[in-house]
């Protein structure tokens, strides 16, 4: 089975007088994971957006887990939404400093009642899976580091065992070695659960880590798209060959030592 988790063909989107993304098409296949990397302002949060359904589509066809985005109605999206998780670059923000780690993946997986006891076991497993301790869910964020933190946001995305994901950034604010134990862990996630997973970053050694394809975003166009061993072999166009010479660490780049 090769299906479709997701389809965008002819994408456009404008803010006002900005043509953000430009005829942006691609395919994902489920249990596969797309990386897409460009520098800041290409378009890539906004593509993001637009897979979730907050960014507006001008023109062209947006089709995630069968859904169609564009003309899917508030409750469609509603449902949609849960099955789509989107993991923050900055888990800190997004944590909430009031709760227990307990408390924010009972509210994961039942925002209704969010009941700690009800989800012990399965809260536990989902923190030791991340490489955390699952006694450490009686704890606050400010009790975690920076990864730490990002291993618990990888969490509360999972949890739910969504059909998509999406991360974004979600190392950028990490230092290299703690950026590296995080690449790790979702690559070992993602084999394990066969994610399908859209992998953002500004750093193309980031997304070879983590990506069977990339898509090359320039300034809201695709520049290059193709499996990730190809593009960093053969690179096609300019802008790629730039994105790979501005990141010294990208040829030698490895999670050993
Ligand atoms: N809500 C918005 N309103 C107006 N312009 C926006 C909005 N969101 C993004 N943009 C613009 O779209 C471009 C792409 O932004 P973004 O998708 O965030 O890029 P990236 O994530 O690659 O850094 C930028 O020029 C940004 O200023
Ligand atoms: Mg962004």
């Amino acid at each position: 089975m090769s299906a479709s988790m997701v389809r965008v063909e002819g994408l456009d989107v404008r803010y006002g007088s900005a043509h953000v993304l430009r005829d942006v098409s691609f395919e994902l296949a489920a249990g596969r994971t797309v990386g897409v990397v460009g520098e800041s302002g290409s378009g890539k949060s906004t593509l993001a957006k637009v897979l979730v359904g907050t960014a507006p589509i001008a023109s062209g066809s947006v089709e995630v887990d069968g859904v169609d985005v564009a003309s899917a109605d508030r409750a469609a999206l509603r449902t949609y939404r849960r099955r789509i998780q989107m993991i923050p670059q900055d888990p800190f923000s997004s944590l909430s400093p009031r709760r227990t780690i307990g408390q924010t993946l009972a509210e994961a997986v039942d925002p209704v009642r969010a009941r700690v006891a009800e989800h012990e076991e399965r809260i536990g497993g989902w923190l030791e899976r991340v490489g955390l301790q699952a006694d450490m869910l009686h704890r606050y964020p400010h009790e975690f580091s920076g990864g730490q933190r990002q291993r618990i946001a990888i969490a509360r995305g999972l949890i739910i065992d969504p059909h998509f994901v999406i991360a974004d950034e979600i190392t950028s604010a990490l230092d290299v070695s703690v950026q590296a134990q995080i690449l790790e862990l979702l690559a070992e996630i993602k084999a394990s659960l066969g994610l399908t997973m859209m992998f953002i970053s500004h750093n193309l050694a980031v997304v070879q880590r983590v990506s069977d394809e990339v898509i090359v975003l320039f300034q809201g166009e695709v520049v290059e798209s193709g499996p990730v061993e190809r593009i960093y072999a053969d690179p096609q166009h300019w802008y790629t060959r730039r994105l790979l010479e501005a990141d010294p660490g990208s040829a030698g780049f490895s999670l050993a030592g």
